[in-house]
């Protein structure tokens, strides 16, 4: 690599830190070709598929001086063809395992159609659901949000990604951007040095432990300094405390936005700040092709600077064997896309992904000689929005929606089924509400289906306001009024401030945008075929802008009946549905906690046990959580921290003893400085099946030894 460094131009050198967007209609720009000719395409997204990769590919394999092959990437979130749950869905199962298998598909089927890296796992913790964003990670809390970095870059990446079904992935959106003020997506985040090492920074630091390629720069200002800009995020953290060795690319035009952002005054300046911040690769704005020449010209910026962060980016598509095989095989990819075992997976993960947050009078499952069910609500047959946002190359026509399950259903000898739209997210009207309740009158069971399209949520989506969008509660509160069996079942992309669902509706299944086997996944739940598992990976709020989520800090005053506690004069204090939370169709019962040991020093660890029991009626899985309570330190912690999960199936009247064993690591935070610090003293260990209750008992950390 060094000779071929040694032999580029500065104009080739600065064409691998350019990533150009190819798309168009067809394949890809055709003013890219003559750019890859001359060297100055080093890498593109949204060119894809085997045949437009290999022509612009042999644009610059072929046609170029020195022949060095473009890194084609692409938004390959939760599939590429076959498309699963949104991930905050998948985060829902608590089951890494299965993310790390459906990024391994979505990585085959990626890596098939001449891809070599995606810009995903988006690894942002989100605690405010108005952020429409929130849809792309694994939710509110750093250790679940850890354990799906390190099962996404696995699944993506494998051990070695040159294998013809891996990937480069990427740690995004690096850091803080989920934290923008007000959900606002872009706005700016101030975070203390505290929050961004204990929350923001952990699910990165596993991505890099399980050694993703690259990370991606954000959009957000961070407290005052742009994070594609930051220095000391993107060298003095990420490099020179963590090691990196990888390289980073910025988001859409987020060097050129320095300029907007107030942090540079020009296109020159946003390219010298962003390059010698650490970002080697620049997305679609062209600063640093239209700039660098001239900034190491004048010396402003050293030659080296370039050289080092071409390097990095030759170094993995010499590790990709790019340079020995460039070319995608489009047999292998006629071969590889939507195989029936992924849509398989797809089915397993959209079960998994379901959470029952309501379930009372026995309304689910609907009993099996159902003789008619009406369906009430446009998002049931919405095939895109099953497919949520950042769909990749999915294909609307593959999705079966929940309405076509159950049509399909019907034609195997299920209930009869019948359908009114009610409307849509955007409004109903009087004769469309007239028509649902009418539908809904002539059946034996209703189900309703409300939440939010696949354009209201994700990238450029926040909501000021995240209840249910147009007159969807005027139409449940229609149905219900009817008094017949009726289950809601959510589809949408964050957590709703849904109080009045809560409160009316006897039965919800929340089933977010739950990907191509979408609707076949929510009618094996509703009808019992399977029993829905899942649990939130991020809590639902009272209110838009309530802050829900479980790890927040006590306060002085922390809620009560006291008027001079904190809490809202107009909204419930705590969660509507919290961090953990998820019923089953059987019930679960903890008992007899014990510990190893009720004291502990930081260099030893402590074993728990607990017996989960199926005391219900049929086989099922809970998610037996274990949380942990600081209760004095020097710096006040949260009032709770997941520290460990395990799924456990049961059959019924089944009973187990699982165990957890925590280190030093579930019981110390960072400190500013990045230095891991246990204080001893005082600790709750609650273990549960949610954020809330759970089985408590006391630990005791001792000194260190001296
Ligand atoms: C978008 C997103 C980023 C994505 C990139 C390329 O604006 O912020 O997540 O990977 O641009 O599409």
């Amino acid at each position: 690599m060094e000779t071929l460094l040694a032999t580029m131009t500065l104009v080739e050198k600065l064409g691998q830190l350019q990533q150009l967007d190819g798309f168009s209609e067809g394949g890809f720009r055709k003013e890219h070709l003559e750019l890859a000719r001359q060297g100055r395409l080093g890498s593109t997204l949204n060119v894809r598929g085997a045949r437009v990769v290999n022509e612009l590919q042999r644009a610059a394999v072929e046609g170029s001086r020195l022949g060095i092959p473009i890194l084609f990437a692409f938004d390959v979130i939760h599939g590429y063809r076959t498309i699963f749950p949104v991930p905050l869905a998948e985060a829902s199962a608590w089951d890494p395992d299965l993310a790390e298998r459906t990024a391994a598909v979505a990585a085959a089927e990626a890596a098939a159609a001449g891809l070599k890296w995606t810009f995903a796992p988006m690894v942002d913790i989100a605690r405010d659901p108005r952020w429409g964003r929130i849809v792309e990670g694994a939710g509110e809390d750093p250790f679940l949000g850890s354990a799906y970095a390190r099962a996404r870059v696995y699944g993506f990446q494998g051990k070695d990604p040159s294998e013809p079904d891996k990937i480069l992935a990427c740690a995004k959106h690096w850091v803080g951007y989920g934290a923008a003020e007000g959900g606002r997506d872009y706005a700016g985040v101030e975070l203390s040095a505290s929050s961004l090492r204990n929350i923001y920074y952990p699910p990165f630091r596993a991505a890099l432990e399980a050694g993703v390629a690259t990370f991606m720069s954000a959009f957000n200002d961070l407290n005052g300094v742009p994070t594609s800009g930051n220095a000391s995020t993107l060298t003095s953290v990420l490099r020179r405390e963590w090691g990196f060795s990888g390289f980073v690319v910025s988001d859409y035009t987020s060097v050129l936005e320095l300029v907007a952002h107030g942090f540079a005054p020009s296109g020159a300046e946003a390219a010298r700040l962003a390059l010698t911040a650490g970002v080697e690769m620049e997305m679609v704005s062209r600063t640093y092709a239209e700039n660098l020449e001239n900034l190491v010209t004048s010396g402003a910026v050293p030659l080296s600077v370039i050289d080092e962060a071409v390097r990095r980016i030759l170094r993995w598509k010499f590790r990709l064997g790019l340079f020995d095989h460039p070319y995608a095989d489009e047999q292998r990819e006629a071969e590889t896309l939507a195989r029936p075992e992924f849509r398989v997976l797809a089915r397993e993960a959209a079960v998994r992904s379901l959470v029952l947050l309501k379930n009372e009078g026995g309304v689910l499952p609907f009993p099996k000689n159902l003789r008619s069910l009406a369906v009430i609500g446009s998002l049931a047959d919405d095939r895109l929005s099953a497919m949520g946002s950042w769909s990749g190359d999915g294909r609307a026509d593959d999705v079966l929606t929940l309405l076509a399950a159950l049509r399909a259903r019907e034609k195997l000898g299920g209930p009869h089924i019948t359908y009114a739209g009610g409307g849509d997210v955007s409004g109903t009207t009087d004769a469309q509400l007239a028509e649902a309740v009418r539908t809904a009158k002539r059946a034996d069971a209703v189900t309703v289906v409300l939440g939010e399209s696949a354009a209201q949520s994700g990238e450029a989506a926040s909501r000021a306001f995240i209840g249910l969008p147009g007159r969807q509660l005027d139409v449940l509160r229609a149905i219900l009024a009817l008094g017949k069996p009726t289950a809601v079942v959510l589809l949408n992309g964050r957590p709703l401030a849904i109080p009045e669902v809560a409160t009316l509706a006897p039965a919800i299944l929340e089933a977010w945008f739950g990907g191509l086997e979408s609707g076949p996944a929510i009618v094996a739940a509703l009808f019992g075929e399977v029993d829905p598992s899942g649990k939130l990976p991020a809590a639902f709020p009272h209110c838009s802008g309530q802050p829900a989520y479980y790890g927040r800090k006590s306060t002085g005053r922390p809620a009560g009946t006291d008027k001079y506690t904190s809490k809202y004069l107009d909204c419930p204090d705590g969660a509507l549905f919290p961090f953990g939370h998820g019923l089953s169709y059987t019930t679960f019962a903890l008992a007899d906690l014990t510990l190893s040991s009720q004291s502990l020093r930081p260099d030893e660890k402590v074993t728990l046990e607990v017996e989960v029991r199926n005391v219900g009626p049929r086989a099922g899985t809970e998610v037996v959580q274990v949380y942990v309570r600081d209760l004095a330190a020097s710096r006040t912690r949260p009032v709770r921290e997941l520290k460990g999960f395990q799924r456990v199936s049961l059959e019924t009247g089944e009973h187990r003893r699982v165990n957890f064993t925590l280190g030093a690591e579930a019981f110390g935070f960072y400190q500013d400085d990045g230095r891991f610090l246990v204080e001893p003293g005082q600790f709750l260990i609650y273990v549960g099946n949610s954020s809330i209750g759970g089985l408590e008992t006391a630990l005791t950390m001792l000194p260190a030894r001296p």
